[in-house]
């Protein structure tokens, strides 16, 4: 295995037929089934200070529990972002904090460190819009050349900043899923595909955020997650780092609830959670303008549905006209930049609470995953 990757990683497995995969070699889907992989680390019994180095604030402060080791990464200081205590048992976990003004970062920081350690020479990647700006800067940090795809009606600060890092751009007609169509067909021989959860690696980025959650509540973690899921790396990174925590002696098998918010113009994980689906099918005529949640087939979306069930969370789509006046009013309570996405979120909290569903002893976080300022 190369240097650069943790002595501890010891392979890859897939979500859906566990078939395994050898680590420090390229990777993208599962070789029998096309379906994502998951990365294995052998953690064995760690106390907390085993793992994090207080010294460093920055994601990379979980350096045993993440594939590429910390002196190896490709980073520009992303993660340890702040949890803002609203009262009343509501916490905002903000995002927008990271560089490329979004969450997207600490996925494309595990992800290029990986590929550069790999020694992949071109980076590719469809995207809504954040995941694009985060891949092109991380490009730009490792110095290794980036295209990006992104649907046509991507606001233009978006396409802006990816150029203003030096990545070749590439607009689409219809949704990030036409846009991960064309890289398909459009991309070279020896190109690295880095979509949502078709690359192993970007989980491992955004699974810190549990960490994070771990830390920030002194050793224990909130009642509920409210998310806003897209392709739901953000979710399933941070449910399989419930796992290693409760490996490593952490915590015991209690997980907060975690909640899926979609918009109802997109809502393929509500849908297949509320009809009891084991896997999600493709949502017909996707619009939103919470772009990053316009994600109409999610290749794991099985594993979203996996990990609501698993601990007695549950989805909710709100509706369109919702989720704009939503951010404005999370954003005039707090003082905090939020996204469309976490006004998603926001809204989606207020229906739980209604339901009965979020109690008034709950201890809950919300997740701003972005910048409000991109969509304008
Ligand atoms: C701001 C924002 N929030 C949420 C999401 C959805 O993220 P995930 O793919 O982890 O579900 C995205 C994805 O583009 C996004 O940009």
């Amino acid at each position: 295995m190369v240097d650069q990757f943790n002595p501890a990683l010891t392979g890859l497995t897939c979500f859906a037929c566990e078939t395994g995969h050898e680590a420090g070699v390229v990777h993208t889907v599962c070789a029998s089934c096309e379906m994502p992989l998951r990365v294995d680390i052998e953690l064995g019994i760690s106390t907390p200070s085993d793992v994090i180095d207080p010294a460093r604030p920055s994601m990379w402060r979980y350096g045993p529990v993440l594939p590429v080791t910390p002196e190896a990464a490709v980073t520009l200081v992303e993660g340890w972002t702040p949890v803002i205590d609203l009262g009343d048992g509501v916490w905002v976990k903000d995002e927008a904090r990271n560089p490329t003004g979004s969450f997207k970062a600490r996925g494309m920081a595990m992800a290029v460190s990986a590929a550069a350690a790999l020694g992949v020479t071109r980076m590719v990647a469809p995207s809504a819009g954040n995941a694009a700006g985060a891949l092109s800067a991380y490009g730009a940090a490792a110095e290794i050349p980036v295209l990006v795809s992104m649907p046509e009606d991507t606001p233009e600060a978006f396409v802006e900043e990816c150029r203003h890092y030096g990545a070749e751009v590439r607009l689409v007609p219809g949704t990030i899923a036409d846009a991960g169509a064309w890289l398909a067909k459009n991309r070279s021989p020896g190109d690295f595909d880095l979509s949502t959860l078709k690359e192993p690696y970007r989980i491992e980025g955004k699974k810190t955020m549990a960490y994070e959650l771990w830390e920030q509540f002194g050793g224990h973690l909130p009642d509920v997650i409210i998310y806003p899921t897209g392709g739901g790396t953000g979710l399933v990174g941070m449910w399989k780092a419930f796992d290693e925590m409760e490996s490593m002696g952490w915590i015991g098998t209690t997980r907060p609830r975690m909640v899926s918010v979609q918009p109802a113009g997109c809502a393929p994980v509500v849908r297949g959670f509320e009809s009891g689906a084991e896997r999600t099918e493709p949502w017909a005529n996707a619009t939103t303008s919470a772009y990053g949640l316009r994600v109409p087939s999610p290749i794991g979306g099985f594993i979203c549905l996996r990990a609501l069930r698993e601990t007695n969370g549950t989805a909710v789509a709100v509706a369109e006209d919702r989720i704009v006046p939503a951010a404005a009013e999370l954003a005039a309570l707090t003082g905090l930049d939020i996204c469309p996405e976490g006004g998603a979120a926001w809204a989606g909290l207020a229906d739980l609470r209604g339901q009965g569903w979020v109690s008034d002893s709950d201890r809950v976080v919300v997740f701003n995953t972005g910048t409000g300022l991109k969509y304008r």
